[in-house]
């Protein structure tokens, strides 16, 4: 825990990636910043971000990920929120290119922005307090692999020695991953244990070490990347051209629906509950793997969400497990629903 008794601090772990999710907050004002959030996670983020009653301002990542895909899109859209990453990723939705020294401001507090290069040219490590959040640049007792991505060893030995390594060493150093059940380090700490980077460590074993690893190519790479620099909302509008339809399209065929057909609603239940198209079902973005079966049975389904984002993406997963009858409010949704005056249920 943290050792700052007026900054909210939680440690978020999600299981199948290892991936570690920061979420930080003023006590007093409640703004909060959220790093590296992970898209499987955005109900519960949200759930528990509501409960603890924080208005975040930021969410951030890291770098562009290569085992699991950002909430950055999802939480901008949700929360209203800004989405910042390194400056070099040239991830183009975000809102706020970080460079080095770049500071955002979230109650009494600080987040600094370290430029940390080297695992990939974009990594950026963040400051807040007394702790520093290192993504995959320095993990505890290790560090990220430098082997795809525009790794480097030369630059990630000197962004850990000559950024990470002169913090205090009382600095607590919360990484983006942990595979071995830890949470928490201090900078002293891994001067002295960091049995691939000791502070005693030379810039040419360190690399030689690196170029020696010969680690398999990470399992979601491929459809990882490139969904993170699109904030990990699907920006792929080619292959839905058939399927997109719009509003007036989905209220003229609603009243004469067959039992085998099926509206749904992607956003959030506190957002269905406000108000719906008729006849929805909801089922939120990232539950629609679960239902996996049940949607296989249906002649047609049609999505909608608030803007089209989500219910793009529902559309992309689905298809992408081969289901083929899906109907999709690609560039519309519920705000179209309600400027053309339709109906709505609560
Ligand atoms: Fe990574």
């Amino acid at each position: 825990m943290s050792t700052q008794p007026y900054i909210g601090f939680r440690q978020l772990f999600h299981q199948d990636t290892s991936t570690f999710t920061y979420l930080l907050w003023d006590l007093d004002t409640r703004e909060g910043v959220i790093i590296d959030p992970v898209r499987e996670q955005f109900e519960g983020d949200l759930c528990l971000v509501g409960e603890l009653g924080v208005r975040m301002v930021y969410a951030l990542d890291t770098h562009v990920h290569a085992d699991h895909v950002t909430s950055l899109g999802m939480l901008r859209e949700e929360m209203r929120l800004q989405t910042a990453v390194g400056e070099p990723s040239g991830v183009p939705c975000a809102d706020i290119m970080l460079n080095d020294g770049y500071t955002l401001r979230f109650g009494r507090h600080t987040l600094t922005a370290l430029a940390t290069p080297g695992h990939t040219d974009a990594c950026t490590s963040f400051k807040v307090e007394n702790m520093v959040f290192t993504g995959d640049t320095l993990l505890i007792r290790g560090c990220g692999r430098t082997d795809f991505q525009q790794g480097d060893p030369e630059m990630l030995y000197r962004s850990i020695t000559q950024k990470l390594y002169t913090l205090p060493d009382e600095t607590l150093v919360y990484p983006g991953h942990d595979y071995n059940g830890k949470s928490v380090s201090t900078i002293g700490e891994e001067k002295q244990y960091n049995p691939r980077i000791p502070a005693t460590q030379t810039e040419s074993d360190f690399a030689e070490l690196m170029n020696s690893l010969n680690l398999p190519r990470p399992k979601h790479i491929d459809e990882a990347v490139p969904a993170n620099m699109g904030c990990g909302i699907s920006v792929d509008h080619g292959h839905l051209t058939e399927e997109v339809f719009g509003v007036r399209d989905l209220q003229k065929i609603l009243n004469a629906m067959s039992v085998d057909e099926v509206v749904i609603d992607c956003r959030t239940k506190d957002e269905y509950q406000a108000g719906h198209i008729p006849g929805a079902i909801n089922l939120p973005m990232g539950k629609e793997l679960n239902q996996l079966r049940e949607l296989r049975d249906y002649q047609k389904i049609y999505l909608y969400c608030y803007s089209g984002r989500r219910s793009q993406t529902v559309f992309s997963t689905l298809t992408s497990k081969g289901l083929d009858n899906l109907v999709c409010l690609g560039s519309s949704g519920m705000a179209e629903w309600e400027k053309f005056g339709y109906s709505v249920e609560k």
